[in-house]
């Protein structure tokens, strides 16, 4: 059967005043943009962390816990560095690496496939780039990947925590206007991304040490997009275009108090 009862300070969208609508919808709008250009760098800035295109668990697990098995310039000579230079100069910057990069070879060698391939974009002069130019600049880029450091993990953790917070009070509170049965599906819906958060950020701490965990990090971040989609495309349908039911709609009727 059908939940008739409603909260006495529950409204529907459509029983608050235009004004507040208007408030919704673009905060709505602005939100929503906000999220699918996040979705976008956080796909830009870590799917290619294990060198095949597409987010996997691999790329979080590199990402945080960093790689056993290749250094950073190696994982960017198979990836996207790896058109940068002819295949001979390849195979012989690759052999380099693995045994070890060392110095002797690098000034007879390497040094010129560098400085002939490479350096036009990375001689420093780019801070987002890793600069190239001499041998003490290449260690950091072939030493072993560890992943990220505790210190930036800690700074975005603080970031996505407040910053979160607000995008899913905000969508949530928006939200709670909506005519959603049984309550405690939308009750779900509306905690889901918080529960997520926790999960995602202290998921990145735990993939350090514990790689599986990478998949918690994905649903959650999964998890996350779902509850903001349902929440956003329910709201937005329910403000302005759906019709609201009978019941909903003629609850006050013979209510004392009721104004409208
Ligand atoms: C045309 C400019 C260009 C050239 C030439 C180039 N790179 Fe890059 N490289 C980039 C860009 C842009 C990125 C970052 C974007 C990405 O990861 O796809 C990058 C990323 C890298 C990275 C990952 C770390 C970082 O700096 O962000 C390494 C390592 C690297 N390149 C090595 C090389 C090597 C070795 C060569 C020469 C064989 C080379 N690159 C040639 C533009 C270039």
């Amino acid at each position: 059967m059908a939940d008739h009862s409603f909260h006495r300070l529950y409204r529907h969208f459509q029983e608050l005043p235009i004004s507040m609508r208007v408030l919704f919808t673009g905060a709505l709008l602005v939100v929503g943009l906000g999220y699918l250009f996040a979705a976008l760098y956080v796909f830009a800035a870590h799917s290619g962390a294990d060198g095949r295109p597409g987010l996997s668990v691999e790329d979080i697990k590199i990402t945080y816990s960093g790689s056993a098995e290749t250094t950073q310039l190696e994982s960017a000579l198979q990836g996207p560095m790896s058109g940068m230079l002819p295949q001979k100069d390849l195979a012989a910057m690759l052999d380099w690496i693995r045994e070890g990069a060392a110095k002797r070879i690098y000034t007879v060698k390497i040094e010129t496939i560098i400085a002939d391939n490479c350096l036009s974009c990375h001689d420093g002069s780019n801070p987002h780039l890793s600069n190239l130019d001499g041998f003490e600049n290449i260690q950091s880029v072939v030493a072993v990947d560890t992943g990220a450091d505790l210190f930036t993990l800690v700074r975005v953790s603080h970031i996505h925590l407040f910053g979160l917070t607000f995008i899913f009070f905000i969508v949530g509170f928006i939200f709670s206007h909506s005519y959603v049965r049984p309550v405690w599906l939308k009750s779900v819906v509306i905690a889901t991304p918080f529960a997520g958060v926790i999960s995602d950020v202290l998921g990145w701490y735990v993939t350090k040490i514990f790689t599986p965990f990478a998949w918690v990090v994905l649903i959650a971040g999964i998890f996350n997009g779902l509850s903001f989609a349902i929440m956003w495309v329910v709201s937005m349908y329910q403000m302005w275009i759906y019709k609201v039911p009978e019941h909903v709609r003629t609850r006050h009727q013979g209510d004392p108090d009721a104004t409208d």
